[in-house]
């Protein structure tokens, strides 16, 4: 099962990914948390990304294909991947198909979950998300059990740099104008399945569910 998940900074990408990951066992490939394991590490890359990300805007293409060139390399995208948060824009989408055209595997469908701007800002301010194995809360919609303790490992939650006002409206902006063309771009190629993504997690997930099932 190969496939991108598309949607807006807070539409609950990360959030599904998770959800697939159990029940599907494909990896999820986010390119925001591999560039913030990158800065938290303090490598030469993560030097290069960190502006850009502190900004809300986006980092270079070639920062961001030379990791997923390296990515789709691992064993594991054998049975099929999860792009989560890449592409971005349209540079990346056609780099991302010369790539899995040369790889014999093409894309099979691009998920855009679909969540109205107005309800982005308070989930990303709300949002924690867990330091150790990345789970994703929110104090409003999706609290831990436990302030401050993810339910599942234990961990310390934090909240991620770029959620204050001014960058979330920039990552917003930047979405509009730069990543929403890719919903024409996978329309065209006949790959996309628009989801309503308000209301239940979990009901959300069936949707999500029944479009991969249909893949297969
Ligand atoms: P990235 O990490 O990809 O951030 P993003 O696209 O802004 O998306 P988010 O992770 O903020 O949102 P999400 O859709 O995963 O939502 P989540 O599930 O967490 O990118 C960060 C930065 O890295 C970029 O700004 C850029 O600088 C750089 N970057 C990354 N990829 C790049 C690329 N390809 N090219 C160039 N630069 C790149 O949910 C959000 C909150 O909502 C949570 O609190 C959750 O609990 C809650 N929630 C989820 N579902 C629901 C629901 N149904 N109802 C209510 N609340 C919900
Ligand atoms: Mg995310």
């Amino acid at each position: 099962m190969r496939i991108v998940l598309l949607g807006a900074p807070g539409s609950g990408k990360g959030t599904q990914a998770k959800l697939i990951v159990e029940k599907y066992g494909i990896p999820q490939i986010s390119t925001g948390d591999l560039l913030r394991a990158a800065v938290a590490a303090g490598t030469e890359l993560g030097k290069r990304a960190k502006a850009a990300m502190d900004a809300g805007e986006l980092v270079s293409d070639d920062i961001v294909l030379g990791m997923i060139r390296e990515r789709l390399a691992e064993p594991d995208t054998e049975k099929g991947f999860i792009l989560d948060g890449f592409p971005r824009n349209l540079s990346q989408a056609e780099a991302l198909d010369t790539l899995l055209d040369e790889l014999g595997k093409p894309l099979q469908a691009a998920i855009l979950i679909d969540v109205p701007f107005d309800s982005l800002l308070k989930r990303l301010t709300g949002r924690l998300t867990c330091e150790q194995c990345g789970a994703v809360y929110n104090i409003y919609t999706n609290p831990p059990k436990q302030e401050g303790v993810c339910d599942k490992c234990g961990g310390k939650l934090i909240h991620r740099a770029d959620d204050n006002e001014e960058t979330i409206r920039n990552r917003l902006q930047v979405y509009q104008q730069q990543t929403e063309p890719l919903i024409d771009y996978y329309e065209k190629q006949g790959k996309l399945h628009r989801i309503d993504g308000e209301g239940d997690i979990q009901a959300i997930f069936q949707a999500v569910s029944a479009v991969l099932d249909g893949l297969s």
